[in-house]
């Protein structure tokens, strides 16, 4: 464990903005991560740095929790529990549970980041939450050095959403996740509008764990840009929620909006679609850009600046309440 002076961050989020750590760690076991614990407190801790956008230098130590590891706790002829250490880069752990038939998370394929964070925000994509796998989660307390366990209901999980963004924010570092999935009759879930095409078109009528993973994979693709060649942090606005009242009014002026059912009085509608319906879409200011193929992801094509991409970021906030009263939360943190 060394730590580094003035390292480069761009290599370290999504974003791939030129930011720089005063000071630098990388940490690869619950020792040394310990170890660090007992003198230093006062941390940025940064994982797959696929959710965040930088707007400045950090100041503070900037620790890469890099701790890999998979092991099964227990299965039986239906199920396995597997506990998967926070460094474990998300979508290969994904690849490695469709390659031993585990079920459960095929449809969160490609999802960038590591697994450490997915509680955080509670990933979701294609009709699951990984709420839904999730048994419990394994964090050290950053003041005190104690494991905790927080189980299921104990992260109350919601949309994009978890006590870890709330409550207890900033006070625990994510060790390890574990996870519940199935061994045998995998409860699929193609009802996504887009995965049943996806299936049809390869006429596929009886799908396994593989091909629904295909069919998200070679979705996302087509129309989510790749971080390697754009720099993005995937939706970098949450669905808003509105009022139902609210949504008929809008629902009379532009008879085409589409929405989910939340409950009688609220409905979602797509960020992505009301971005594009402020002429967003496929826009570039500078090397900041709102993606061509979908309005919820703002991309740098080289050499933005994080500040240049939340400034942007504001204006779509601003013209979308100008045009529809209607407040974009960011679903990005901002730093
Ligand atoms: N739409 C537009 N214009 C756009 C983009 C979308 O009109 O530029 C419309 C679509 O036509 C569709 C609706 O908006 O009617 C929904 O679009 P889509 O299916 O692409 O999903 P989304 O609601 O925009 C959410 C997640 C994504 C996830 C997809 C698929 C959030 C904030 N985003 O996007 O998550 O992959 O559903 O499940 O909930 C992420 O969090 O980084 C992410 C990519």
């Amino acid at each position: 464990m060394t730590i580094l002076n003035n390292i480069s961050l761009k290599e370290y989020n999504t974003f791939g903005v030129e930011c720089y750590a005063k000071r630098f760690v990388s940490i690869d076991s619950f020792y040394d991560l310990q170890q660090l614990l007992k003198t230093e407190k006062d941390l940025f801790l940064l994982s797959g740095g696929s959710n965040i956008l930088l707007t400045k230098d950090i100041e503070k130590l900037v620790v890469l929790i890099n701790i890999k590891g998979i092991s099964i706790d227990r299965e039986n002829k239906n199920t396995v529990h597997l506990t998967v250490n926070s460094g474990e880069n998300w979508h290969e752990f994904v690849l490695w549970c469709i390659s031993q038939d585990y079920g459960g998370l095929e449809n969160l394929s490609l999802i960038p980041g590591n697994v450490g964070t997915c509680p955080i925000q509670n990933i979701g994509a294609y009709g699951v939450e990984v709420k839904d796998t999730i048994t419990k989660v394994e964090a050290i307390e950053i003041e005190t050095g104690k494991l905790i366990t927080f189980a299921n209901a104990e992260c109350q999980f919601g949309y994009r959403n978890s006590i870890f963004k709330n409550d207890v924010k900033g006070k625990y570092i994510i060790t390890s996740v574990s996870f519940e999935l199935t061994k045998t009759n995998h409860q699929l879930n193609t009802s996504y509008g887009a995965i049943e095409v996806a299936l049809q078109e390869k006429k596929i009528t009886n799908p396994t764990i593989k091909d629904v993973s295909d069919a998200v994979i070679s979705i996302r693709k087509s129309k989510l840009p790749d971080p390697k060649e754009i720099g993005n942090s995937g939706s970098f606005f949450k669905n808003p929620v509105i009022s139902t009242e609210q949504f008929l009014q809008l629902q009379k002026e532009y008879p085409a909006i589409p929405s989910y059912k939340i409950s009688e009085a609220t409905t979602k509608v797509p960020a992505g679609w009301l971005v594009e319906q402020c002429g967003f879409k496929g826009k570039r200011f500078g090397d900041a850009g709102v993606h061509e193929k979908q309005a919820l992801v703002l991309v740098n094509y080289a050499n933005a600046s994080g500040l240049e991409i939340y400034n942007l970021a504001k204006s779509i906030q601003q013209t979308v309440f100008n045009k529809f009263k209607i407040d974009l939360e960011i679903e990005v943190n901002i730093i």
